[in-house]
């Protein structure tokens, strides 16, 4: 039965580092605020819930293509986009104890912490700013990008028509952004530095509601797919206020995190708002020709913008369980197995008789496509554990009953049961149980 868990999040850090799926980044130096490092188990999960997104965008549709863009863009890009002027959060500073807050995040007039007199709203641009070249100067100042749409958006056309794309099309790209946030926090969830999984619809002016609605279904049912439960995810729609300087209409997919309610993915009706801007501040011509009607036009772009740490920790978060088991205690991350970071562990029962030999050969075969792992130390109950713990869904045992009939034991993680399969059928076996 599972267990109602005290301080969730204080689990999922502590399992994460010891487990090896997300360290503090420079720890050894004590660490830097809002940092994390992905160890050998977070990477495969963070590579598995991006392939899961990719193949959904860009494989298994025909109107999406995926590109890859540079962080460093003309700095330009954010006169445009209009990130210089409006990325900004309101800031306050405690008097007293020098605290730093978002002024939309407290409540009253003095400092949540000390009680001290807080400064006046100032505010204070999210994007991190550096130089370009050796000289520090204002004309060679550029931006690590806050957002990966724009390096879609400035290669539109170079994607239509290189691909000879007709609208409605999309463009996707998966990369790395920066956001230099007030109050960062929540472990993996507000960070500075983070990886997004964008995607831009371009679409006939007229026909963006639709889309917009049609893009709110595709995407929650995605988080679906990927294992989420139901109860744990809702739409938000934005207010007039929460609306960002791009957006006509923007609803969040939340997620029941440990610690509340909150964002996880934003879909957002842009507009041509981003083409005409860039159209402007470049003077280039980036209207879309359509050869059937013979009308040019700048395209409406739909937008889905989910963020891939958030969603690992919402994948960490929902598949947590704590389970009563004779009498013990079993953490297990019930992870969807499609997305889970090992996929096989291969045990001997016994380090003699030969079957070591039979288990690294096995493992052999079966690593070629799968992430595995082969362990061979401790009582095999313990070896079942300590996969539980990071979510891998089948464990393979080699024991005295191989050696008379080449089959093997698979234990499934979620009902503990095992079943008898030949060694030769295992590829066979895991085919439709793990492939994306
Ligand atoms: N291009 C639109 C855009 O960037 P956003 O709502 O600001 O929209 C989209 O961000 C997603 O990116 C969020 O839903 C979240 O998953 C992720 N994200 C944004 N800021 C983040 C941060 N500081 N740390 C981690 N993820 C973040």
């Amino acid at each position: 039965m599972a267990k109602s868990s005290g301080n969730m999040m204080d689990k999922l850090v502590s399992l994460s580092k010891r487990r090896g799926i997300v360290f503090q980044s420079s720890e050894i130096y004590g660490g830097i605020n809002s940092c994390w490092d992905y160890g050998p188990v977070g990477v495969e999960l963070k590579r598995n819930i991006k392939e899961f997104w990719w193949r959904s965008m860009v494989f298994w549709r025909n109107d999406i293509e995926g590109i890859d863009a540079s962080i460093i863009m003309h700095p330009t890009v954010w006169k445009a986009s209009g990130h210089v002027d409006n990325f900004t959060d309101p800031m306050v500073d405690c008097k007293q104890c020098k605290r730093r807050f978002r002024a939309d995040e407290i409540e009253g007039d003095k400092c949540p912490v000390c009680g001290g007199e807080l400064t006046k709203p100032r505010q204070f641009n999210l994007m991190f700013k550096t130089f370009m070249g050796p000289v520090q100067n204002e004309t060679n100042s550029i931006y690590l990008r806050p957002e990966t749409a724009q390096g879609i958006y400035v290669n539109f056309l170079n994607v239509q028509k290189a691909s000879r794309k007709k609208i409605p099309f999309g463009v996707a790209q998966i990369g790395k952004a920066f956001r230099n946030e007030i109050t960062p926090g929540n472990f993996i969830f507000r960070t500075r530095e983070f990886e997004q999984m964008e995607m831009q619809y371009f679409v006939k002016p007229g026909t963006d509601e639709e889309f917009f609605e049609e893009w709110k279904a595709t995407r929650m049912a995605w988080y679906k797919e990927l294992g989420i439960r139901s109860e744990k995810l809702r739409f938000h729609q934005h207010g007039p206020d929460e609306l960002a300087h791009y957006a006509k209409a923007a609803f969040d997919i939340e997620f029941e995190f440990p610690f509340g309610w909150k964002e996880l993915e934003g879909i957002h009706n842009r507009t041509d708002f981003d083409l005409r801007r860039h159209q402007e501040f470049s003077g280039k011509d980036l209207r879309y020709f359509d050869d059937q009607t013979h009308e040019r036009y700048i395209p409406y772009v739909i937008e889905t913008s989910a963020g891939v740490d958030r969603t690992l920790l919402t994948v960490l978060s929902n598949a947590y369980q704590e389970e009563e088991v004779k009498g013990e205690t079993r953490v297990v991350l019930k992870i969807n197995p499609k997305i889970s970071p090992i996929k096989i562990a291969v045990f001997p029962l016994i380090k003699k008789e030969g079957m070591p030999e039979i288990a690294q050969k096995i493992q052999a075969d079966l690593q070629r496509k799968y992430k595995t792992f082969y362990d061979i130390s401790g009582a095999i109950g313990r070896r079942y554990r300590r996969q539980d713990e990071i979510g891998t869904p089948y464990c393979i045992t080699v024991d005295s009953q191989t050696l008379e009939d080449q089959t093997v034991t698979v234990r499934d993680r979620d009902t503990m049961e095992q079943q008898r399969v030949a060694s030769a059928q295992l590829l066979n076996y895991f085919r439709d149980k793990l492939d994306i």
